[in-house]
């Protein structure tokens, strides 16, 4: 069981740095929460992309489900998990949440006062104490991983890093059967993705602002700052997102731009190469569109390609259970993996490779078999913080892509060896592992290593400081 002291909210010490308007370039200070158990919450990670990606099958169709229909986008699971917010102002007089940002959607909702499924301790959008609040006589749900949340089809004015949009369509969430996401002082989302993904039929407010000019560049920057085998801390600074423009303080040398694959809806891109362990491995057409998306903790990659990335590094098994599509490798084995999507190759660094202990010698590893998302995805890579935080990206509107540079030195550096968690028996379903020959699931059985090691996930659940879970 969690101590109830590292489920507790502590409300975000939101003071490292005011936003500061400045010529329509708006720096807003993110802020990251972690919570301890980064491998307990591997298969809800799994599950949440299984809804966050289920909503329509293809990824160049513009056949999306509409408003009054029950959609999937990002599950956030709060409760043992870690994303980054940022503050968003809602009505008149405003009235301000912590927000996740998410480019992997497109829709912004709120919890308000009405819900009382919501989780006490975040703060409720009351839209009764707005004066410029209105609503449509139309309901909709978006299905999570793990629940869904419904709400009234609402317009309100929503200021966001010292921007307003002054009618922006939200969904007021009156109920919600997703404690875990509409808690641990979370009230909502933001989607950071195009127009055409959004469930409400309406224009995202970052693209709003876009399309009105209000942006001195087309784009937006995030640093997104690393927190990984550090004491353990309910909210911490978490880097900084820029809208409508880059920071050169926080990144050296020039932004490598890939034009985005297809018409705006994610930010997608084309995979050219993966290395791991020094190896290069090759990436066929068939496999090779990327989803970059800030709400993803981990990386996605092919079914088609997860058992050749993972043979790279021995001694890694696949886990089964409710952990398929992890893989799991000696923890004394530093994983190097870079990425490339034309141009440079971006280290990733091992530190992210490493989700966690899962027994006294092996970890989880931070790359799964997309395939488990399901929905058509199994060909498609997911990219997410893993890779995001070892560089600055940039998402630019016009030419639609998707830029990265080396981050600024001293920037993300965290690279501790604190392990800040006890043992804790018990708190783990116990995953099952298997090492068959070739490194795929074969399911356990007695006196293998496999199920010795299942067992020893029972008993040995030990985990780091903090998980970038959003999905
Ligand atoms: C959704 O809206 C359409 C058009 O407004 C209507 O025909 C349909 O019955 C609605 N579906 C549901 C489930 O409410
Ligand atoms: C939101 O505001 C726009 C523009 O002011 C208006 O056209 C629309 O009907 C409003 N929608 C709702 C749901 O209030
Ligand atoms: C929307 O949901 C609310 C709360 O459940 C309910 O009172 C209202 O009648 C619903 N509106 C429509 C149009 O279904
Ligand atoms: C750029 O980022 C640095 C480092 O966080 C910050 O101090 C600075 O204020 C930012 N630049 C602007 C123009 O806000
Ligand atoms: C990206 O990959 C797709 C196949 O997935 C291919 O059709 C397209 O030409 C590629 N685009 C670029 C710019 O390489
Ligand atoms: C990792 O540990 C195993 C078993 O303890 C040992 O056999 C192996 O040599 C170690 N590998 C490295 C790279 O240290
Ligand atoms: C990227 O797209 C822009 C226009 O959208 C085009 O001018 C440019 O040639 C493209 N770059 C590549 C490498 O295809
Ligand atoms: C797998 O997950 C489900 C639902 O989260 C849970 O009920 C079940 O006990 C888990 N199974 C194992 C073996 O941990
Ligand atoms: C691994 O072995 C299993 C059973 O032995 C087989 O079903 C599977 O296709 C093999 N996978 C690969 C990638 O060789
Ligand atoms: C596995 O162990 C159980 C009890 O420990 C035993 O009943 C069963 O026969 C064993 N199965 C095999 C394949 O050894």
């Amino acid at each position: 069981m969690i101590p109830l002291s590292l489920v507790a909210v502590v409300l975000l010490p939101f003071t490292l740095a005011a936003p500061q308007p400045d010529a329509g370039v708006i720096h807003v200070p993110l802020v990251r929460r972690s919570q301890p158990n980064r491998v307990a919450n591997l298969p809800k990670v799994l599950k949440a992309l299984q809804n966050k990606y289920g909503y329509h099958t293809t990824v160049t169709s513009t056949n999306l489900k509409r408003a009054n229909s029950s959609v999937a986008i990002p599950l956030t699971d709060e409760l043992n998990d870690n994303t980054y917010s940022g503050v968003v102002s809602i009505g008149t007089p405003a009235q301000s949440f912590n927000i996740v940002l998410d480019t992997g959607s497109s829709d912004f909702w709120v919890a308000t006062t009405p819900c009382t499924t919501c989780a006490s301790d975040i703060s409720l959008f009351d839209p009764s104490k707005s004066s410029t609040y209105s609503q449509a006589n139309s309901n909709l749900t978006l299905a999570y991983g793990l629940g869904e949340v419904s709400g009234t089809i609402s317009n309100d004015t929503v200021a966001f890093g010292g921007f307003t949009v002054a009618s922006q369509k939200l969904l007021a969430v009156t109920s919600g059967t997703i404690s875990l996401l509409i808690s641990n002082g979370l009230s909502g989302l933001m989607g950071l993705g195009f127009a055409p993904l959004s469930a409400l039929l309406t224009t995202p407010f970052w693209e709003t602002l876009y399309l009105n000019g209000q942006l001195s560049e087309p784009l937006f920057s995030f640093y997104l700052e690393r927190y990984i085998n550090q004491p353990l801390m309910d909210s911490a600074p978490g880097g900084i997102l820029t809208l409508g423009g880059t920071n050169s303080s926080l990144y050296q040398g020039s932004i490598e731009y890939t034009n985005l694959t297809f018409a705006p809806s994610f930010w997608i891109l084309n995979v050219s190469s993966i290395t791991v362990q020094g190896t290069a491995i090759s990436v066929p057409t068939s496999s090779n569109l990327a989803v970059i998306d800030t709400a993803n903790t981990l990386i996605g990659a092919p079914t088609s390609m997860i058992s050749g990335i993972w043979a790279q590094v021995p001694g890694s098994m696949a886990l089964d259970g409710n952990y398929t599509g992890l893989y799991a490798f000696p923890c004394n084995t530093s994983i190097t993996v870079s990425m490339s999507f034309g141009g440079t190759d971006w280290d990733i660094s091992p530190v992210d490779m490493n989700v966690g202990t899962v027994t006294s010698d092996m970890c989880a590893g931070a790359i799964f078999d997309a395939g488990v998302v399901g929905g058509g995805y199994d060909d498609m890579w997911l990219v997410g913080d893993t890779f995001l935080k070892n560089v600055y990206s940039v998402f630019r509107a016009d030419p639609p892509a998707v830029g990265f540079a080396q981050l600024a030195s001293g920037l993300s550096s965290s690279s501790g060896t604190f392990d800040p968690n006890p043992v804790q028996p018990g708190s783990l379903p116990a995953p099952t592992t298997s090492s068959g020959s070739n490194g795929t699931t074969s399911g356990g059985s007695n006196g293998t290593a496999s199920e010795n090691i299942a067992d020893s996930l029972t008993l040995l659940v030990t985990v780091s400081a903090c998980f970038f879970l959003l999905l």
